[in-house]
């Protein structure tokens, strides 16, 4: 029998949340019982069907203008076509969003992830982890330290490549595809 997809449908303009999206991917795999994917919105049109048969669905998005970017909704706007029978009932979903800012509005990208997952009935997953770097022995190098709970908050420098995408925030979004990948096999839905 083949093994649960956990699927990972991003947008990345510049390279930087492709790398975190590497990153959910690669914590994904530190679960053996299922198989992790990670599908550019640029490639979508191809590989709905790899979606269709997922156990999960991590949707991850860059903040453009203070809410996911343009080219994250229109794979949104396009979903619809799941939205009208429903298609992914119950399964699980998460998010990661990654900003030029340490705040730039990321949790209103997050709460659009979030309630796009809402619309086709889904049922989210959160980051699962206490907040890191909030006390004075705290660090940039802390695990989520950023302090999100919805999700992974990543934040990448505007004048910086994709090479510098910090590694905490890194680590942040492996957890998550972890945690996401243990709740698939636990809650035993999808394909
Ligand atoms: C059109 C545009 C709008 C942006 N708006 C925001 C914003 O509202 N808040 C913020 O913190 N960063 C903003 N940024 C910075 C990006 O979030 C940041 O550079 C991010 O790492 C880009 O990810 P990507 O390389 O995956 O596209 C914006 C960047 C662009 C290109």
């Amino acid at each position: 029998m083949s093994k649960p997809v956990v699927a990972i449908v991003y947008h990345s303009g510049y390279g930087h949340t492709k790398v975190l999206a590497e990153s959910v991917l690669a914590g994904i795999g530190e679960v053996e019982a299922v198989e992790g994917v990670a599908i550019s919105v640029d490639e979508v049109d191809e590989k709905w069907e790899v979606l269709d048969g997922a156990a999960a669905i991590i949707f991850g998005a860059p903040i453009y203008m203070g809410s996911v970017s343009a080219g994250f909704w229109a794979f949104a706007e396009k979903s619809s076509k799941r939205w009208f029978e429903l298609k992914w009932k119950d399964k699980l979903a998460a998010g990661f969003v990654n900003s030029g800012s340490q705040n730039g509005d990321k949790l209103q990208g997050l709460h659009a992830l979030f309630n796009l997952s809402q619309q086709h009935a889904m049922v989210w997953v959160g980051l699962g982890l206490h907040p890191g770097n909030n006390n004075s022995k705290g660090s940039v190098e802390d695990l989520n330290r950023l302090g999100g709970f919805g999700g992974a908050f990543a934040q990448s420098n505007v004048d910086e490549g994709p090479d510098m995408v910090p590694q905490a925030d890194r680590r942040t979004a492996a957890h998550l595809g972890r945690r996401v990948a243990e709740a698939a096999v636990r809650w035993g839905k999808g394909a």
